[in-house]
Parts: C-alpha cells; structure tokens; sequence
C-alpha cells in the first residue's frame, strides 16, 4: 500500500486532489467511483475549484457511488444523492445522466441490487474513492462482510448509526438500512484512493495497514489490491509509526 501522510484534513484534501486530477486529466471519459461522508468534503471542494479556475471537463466522465440510505432519495437532504449534487455535481459541469448511485427509494431492493451490480459491472472504476469508518467499515460493509460480496442491502452496525448521527437532527432519524457496494465491486477498482482524517480513525487504520486480512475489519482487503494508496493526516497514522 502507498501511504502519503500530510499534516492536517487541508493537506490530506490537496494530496487527494493531485491523485484524482491525474485519473481525470489522463483520461476525460474516466469511471470515477465516489465516496460520501465528511472526509471527502475537502476533495470534492478542489475539483469545483479547479472546474471554474482550470476548466477541467468533467462532460465525458461517469460516476458511481459506493452506497445509498433505503428510504431516502432527492427530496431528502439526508440522501446521498442529494450530497453528491450539492457538494459535487453542481459544481463541475457533469451531465446528471453520466453519475450513477443506487436508488434507495426502490420498491424493489433485491431488483435494484441486481439492477447496480450489472451496471457495475460495466463502469470498470479508474479510481475508487473511500473514507473508513471507525470501526473499519468501507462503503457500508459492516465487519462480517464476505470479501466476495456484490451489492446488497445492509443493517447499519449500531457504531455506525451513532457516528452517522451527528448529521441527522435526532439519532431515531438515521435510517437503519442501506444499499451498497460489496467489497468485490470495491476491489474491482483499477485504482484505490482512500482518505481519513482524525484520531478517530487511528485505530481503524492501524487495522487497515498492518492488520491481518480479516472480514473483522473491511478495510483490511485493501492490502491485497494492487494499487492502494492511503492518504491521512498525522492524527489518523499516529498507531502507525511512519
Ligand atoms: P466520514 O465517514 O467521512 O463521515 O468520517 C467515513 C465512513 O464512514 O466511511
């Protein structure tokens, strides 16, 4: 794994910018694989910035996110869709059709399930993009996930709800549900690009880069990809005795 480590969430945010604008550059029709949370604010932010300074096309690219809430679709600001939008699509000229996230407000998940995986299938990601969670978690594969896992439909591990709720006006508010990626689409990916900030990821990416390869921890499958690279700041690496 190549891990960068920079000194604060600003210097991990240029860091990943210089990554992403290497996959897009090289590429304008690139499959970008994008993640939602706070982690990658900061990214999103640089590559609006350099649409409107730089004027980096975005016309020819696609997207696919890694997951969705069940329940939750445009209408909610909550949604993944909606933060993708707002944060994101708005801002670099992609054409709406070309950016791909499952539809948690579909009436059949397992269709829809079936529906993302096909058309993953076919959008080979040039870069993946990942935050972790605390508790090691990628996209929303809880630990336990198989590492042969497609798109499923998943119960949320209870740490997870709790970390999610800050954003949500009551914790009863965070849906307890959500479609996503497996670890197979996951690593499917040409190129990993995954980012964390904090101290309290400190543990989950110890487990990330000197753990043992263990469903115990999601995260852990990324030692085996070809082309990981890890970019964090010092609060997130301070286990890791760089
Ligand atoms: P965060 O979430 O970026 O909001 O910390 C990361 C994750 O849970 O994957």
């Amino acid at each position: 794994m190549n891990i960068i480590l920079t000194k604060d969430y600003e210097a991990m945010s240029d860091a990943a910018f210089c990554v992403m604008q290497a996959v897009v550059t090289r590429n304008p029709s690139a499959v970008l694989g994008l993640a939602t949370g706070t982690t990658p604010l900061g990214l999103y932010a640089r590559m609006a910035e350099d649409h409107r300074k730089n004027g980096t096309s975005y016309l020819g690219v696609r997207t696919v996110n890694l997951d969705e809430y069940v329940g939750l679709g445009m209408e909610s600001d909550q949604s993944y869709v909606y933060f993708m939008r707002k944060n994101l699509f708005e801002h670099i000229g992609i054409p709406l059709e070309n950016t791909h996230i499952a539809n948690g407000k579909a009436p059949d998940l397992a269709a829809e399930c079936a529906r993302y995986n096909a058309l993953l299938d076919g959008l080979q990601q040039d870069i993946q993009v990942l935050g972790i969670g605390s508790n090691g978690h990628i996209a929303f594969n809880e630990p336990g996930t198989p590492f042969g896992s497609t798109v499923h439909v998943v119960d949320l591990a209870e740490s997870t709800v709790r970390d999610n709720a800050r954003l949500f006006a009551r914790e009863e508010d965070v849906p307890r549900r959500a479609l996503t990626m497996g670890l197979k689409n996951i690593m499917h990916a040409k190129k990993i690009l995954i980012l964390a900030n904090g101290a309290g990821k400190a543990n989950a990416v110890y487990g990330l880069v000197r753990g043992e390869v263990t469903t115990a921890l999601p995260a852990s499958i990324l030692q085996l990809h070809p082309d990981c690279t890890l970019v964090c700041d010092e609060a997130a690496a301070s286990l890791l005795s760089l």
